[in-house]
């Protein structure tokens, strides 16, 4: 048997899934959590030592799970979320916490890079433009902030590459989460000297960076005991979370583009050429396809913005879940449904972190509009769920904009286990989607990455085969035109509050 596994460190925890790579099927799964903290407003920080522990844990569980033996797993793959700084040092101990994707203090830091290396450079060197959450500004923040801790690091590793580190005693990375750190030209497949030498970072901070499928070391004896598994394995180089999360949901072409509804909120449109939104508002990397690139929105808070609603808005729902061994989320979803579309005139900005796509504003915030004396908390979710779908939808408008083919949707993430949520994207989306649950994704993308690694697959496109197809959703005519309407009207609640965020 060719069981490969697939660990994807994620933000709301780690999971490990083991694929049977003869019969394309998923042998197991299991997650371990993680803990989020955020010691000042706008910042999101995370242990690395506890990503491990939790790599241990969802491992062990996995296998149990899978019922595989050791011997029968020929490879391992490796996702995670993106530009996650990683500081180590000269012994390979972390320095501090690690600073996530979602952390907004740097926006003094995207303002001084764009300053020192120039925005047009910045678009020619790296694609992208310096934003919060990029691995590079966090870079600048240490040395501005932590004066001590930028002495001490030895080298910048992203959240996947410390896992990867443990496993083999490797440091290295691959092209799409390299791509991340906006410090890497993308285009070309290289670290961007000019601009680590213009910013006046260590080029020895950065690590060998490979090809997504191919392996980057073996694990250790020390790893095998630790996870259960067997000294030796190959790892191989795995892909960022969204990049991986395209190869899990069978996306290694134009036209299929990947929508995922997680902590954050995704839409990846492949590109068979280089590109880059003069616009700023998609971000341009490496896909995890030899030769391919993706233009990507992401929306800083679409679970996370649902998390908060659970969390504020519905203790008592987390109360009556935990009695009846009900999942919160199909509570708050049934609430969902009863409301009306257009939440009864209730509008929601989705921004609580400030945003990335496909606003680009840092100081962007979250804000009902439209609330009456008649407004239910069911309103408000929906209100909610329509607006993380309405700026999903903004962003498929300007990936189609800039000329990007959308001929399927592929949806993903935690939202897409709901048949409410997945309905309400077709309709917004005036679109059929295909829906691959989570199930698919960046744990499924890493084992397949693995596979080719290990010689189970030739090549990454022809993971595809593999990836199963889940059910279509048709948009219901008649919701997906009110919702054109209720679309256009919300787009417009973010320019007219806009000078009140900017405190103008
Ligand atoms: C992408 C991004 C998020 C994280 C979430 O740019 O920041 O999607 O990768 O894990």
């Amino acid at each position: 048997m060719n069981a490969l596994l697939g660990i994807d460190v994620g933000t709301s925890g780690t999971k490990v899934l083991v694929w049977d790579g003869d019969d394309a099927v998923i042998l197991g799964e299991a997650t371990a959590e993680h803990t989020l903290q955020t010691p000042h407003p706008g910042w999101a920080e995370q242990s690395p030592d506890e990503w491990w522990g939790a790599t241990c844990e969802a491992t062990k569980r996995a296998l149990a799970v899978a019922k595989v033996s050791a011997a029968d797993v020929v490879g391992i793959g490796l996702s995670g979320q993106m530009h996650g700084s990683v500081f180590l040092d000269a012994s390979r101990e972390v320095v501090r916490p690690c600073i996530l994707w979602c952390d907004n203090r740097t926006a003094p830091e995207c303002d001084e890079i764009t300053q020192v290396a120039g925005k047009e450079n910045l678009h020619r060197w790296v694609a992208n433009p310096a934003l919060p959450g990029f691995t590079a500004p966090k870079a600048v923040w240490l040395r501005n902030h932590e004066p001590e801790n930028f002495r001490r690091t030895a080298t910048l590793v992203l959240p996947k590459d410390f896992i990867r580190l443990r496993l083999t005693g490797e440091m290295a990375t691959e092209v799409s989460d390299a791509a991340g750190t906006i410090l890497y030209d993308v285009e070309h497949r290289q670290w961007c000297d000019a601009l680590i030498e213009r910013l006046d970072l260590p080029r020895s901070w950065f690590v060998p960076v490979k090809g997504s499928e191919e392996v980057t070391g073996e694990l250790t004896g020390e790893a095998a005991a630790a996870l259960g598994l067997r000294a030796g394995i190959p790892v191989v180089g795995g892909g960022a979370d969204n990049a991986a999360g395209a190869v899990g949901c069978g996306i290694v072409r134009e036209g299929r583009v990947f929508v995922s509804l997680g902590s954050s909120g995704v839409v990846l449109t492949p590109c068979d050429t280089f590109r880059v939104d003069p616009d700023e508002r998609l971000h341009s990397f490496c896909a995890s396809v030899p030769g391919q690139w993706y233009l990507m929105g992401c929306m800083l808070t679409a679970g996370l913005a649902w998390r908060w609603a659970r969390d504020v808005l519905c203790p008592d729902l987390l109360g009556q879940a935990r009695a009846r061994g009900a999942d919160v989320y199909d509570l708050m979803m049934a609430e969902v449904d009863a409301a009306a579309p257009g939440a009864g005139g209730v509008n929601f900005l989705p921004h609580l972190q400030g945003e990335r796509s496909p606003l680009n504003d840092p100081r962007a915030s979250g804000a009902f509009a439209g609330i009456g004396l008649t407004s239910t908390r069911g309103d408000l979710l929906r209100a909610i769920a329509e607006g993380i779908t309405h700026n999903l939808r903004a962003c498929l408008d300007v990936a189609r904009d800039l000329g990007c083919p959308i001929e399927e949707i592929r949806l993903t993430g935690g939202g897409a286990n709901s048949p409410v949520w997945r309905q309400l994207c077709a309709d917004v989306f005036n679109a059929e989607i295909v829906v691959l649950g989570t199930a698919a994704g960046p744990a499924l993308g890493a084992a397949l990455l693995a596979g080719v690694g290990a010689g189970v697959y030739p090549d990454v496109p022809s993971t595809e085969a593999s990836v199963p197809t889940g059910e279509r959703v048709i948009p219901n005519p008649e919701s997906a035109s009110r919702h054109e309407e209720l679309y256009r009207r919300w787009r417009e609640l973010y320019p007219t509050l806009r000078p009140w965020m900017h405190g103008g």
